[in-house]
């Protein structure tokens, strides 16, 4: 990107790798424990984030799924420094937006997630000889019906509502409730930290295909009033 973001926002051109660590799942996700073994779990526009590394060593069957996993552990790291000024920039300019509790401050977040790429690239060669890390995108998935019985969205569906349009969440949603028997999104706000505008369509979508997608609350608060999941499951 060639700009900043403007004072208070935290929009960023593109879908930036930035993840996150087992913990921080944990509770978007309303997980007190990670599931061992079977239904393993899918994690779907994983980026870097170390929640398959970690959650494999605790005994979990995680698959880690994005696009991004067609490139090696070196391009990753580029491409997550590349963005890394900007992000620290943006969280800095955009501090009274989000409610400094679980993070105590902006330096926690980065250094957050300097952990978590770490952690993912300690497990990246490794996982992708395992089928730990698949490369492949939403909204058509290389997977058979039902194979994973938890299926995670975390920073990736309505947050990027501007880039991704209501159809696309429908048919990435569907596509997901295939291939596992329950669907969590979260968070539900977009970039600009207003309720998704896609959300009342795309449960009409949803339902319209026998889904059924319920708001769920969260225990976890950063993005002031990104306080719910969306959990969809077939009806
Ligand atoms: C902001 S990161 C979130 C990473 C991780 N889920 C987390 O919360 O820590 C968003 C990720 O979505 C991936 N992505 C973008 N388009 C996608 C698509 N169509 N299907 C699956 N993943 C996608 C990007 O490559 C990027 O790694």
């Amino acid at each position: 990107m060639d700009t900043l973001p403007a004072p208070g926002s935290f929009n960023l051109d593109g879908i930036v790798p930035w993840g996150r660590r087992l913990d921080e799942y944990a509770a978007f996700f309303g997980l007190s424990a990670v599931p061992r073994g079977w239904p393993a779990i899918l994690d779907i526009g994983a980026g870097p984030a170390s929640f398959a590394a970690e959650a494999t060593r605790q005994g979990a069957r995680v698959v880690a799924l994005d696009p991004l996993y067609r490139f090696g552990g070196d391009a990753i790291r580029r491409r997550y420094a590349a963005t890394r000024h900007d992000m620290a920039a943006g969280l800095e300019r955009a501090q009274r937006r989000f409610v400094w509790d679980f993070y105590p401050s902006p330096a926690d977040v980065l250094r957050r997630r300097d952990e978590a790429l770490e952690l993912f690239l300690d497990d990246y060669d490794w996982g992708r000889i395992c089928g730990r890390y698949l490369a492949a995108a939403l909204p058509a998935l290389p997977l058979a019906d039902s194979s994973f019985g938890l299926a995670l969205v975390s920073h990736l569906l309505f947050l990027y509502s501007h880039e991704l349009d209501a159809d696309f969440h429908v048919e990435a949603l569907a596509e997901l409730a295939r291939v596992a028997r329950e669907v969590r999104v979260f968070p539900l706000l977009d970039l600009e930290g207003f309720r998704s505008p896609h959300l009342e369509a795309v449960v009409a979508g949803l339902a319209e295909r026998g889904l059924v997608a319920e708001e769920l609350p969260v225990a976890f608060e950063f993005q002031k009033g990104a306080t719910s999941l969306l959990r969809v499951r077939r009806g």
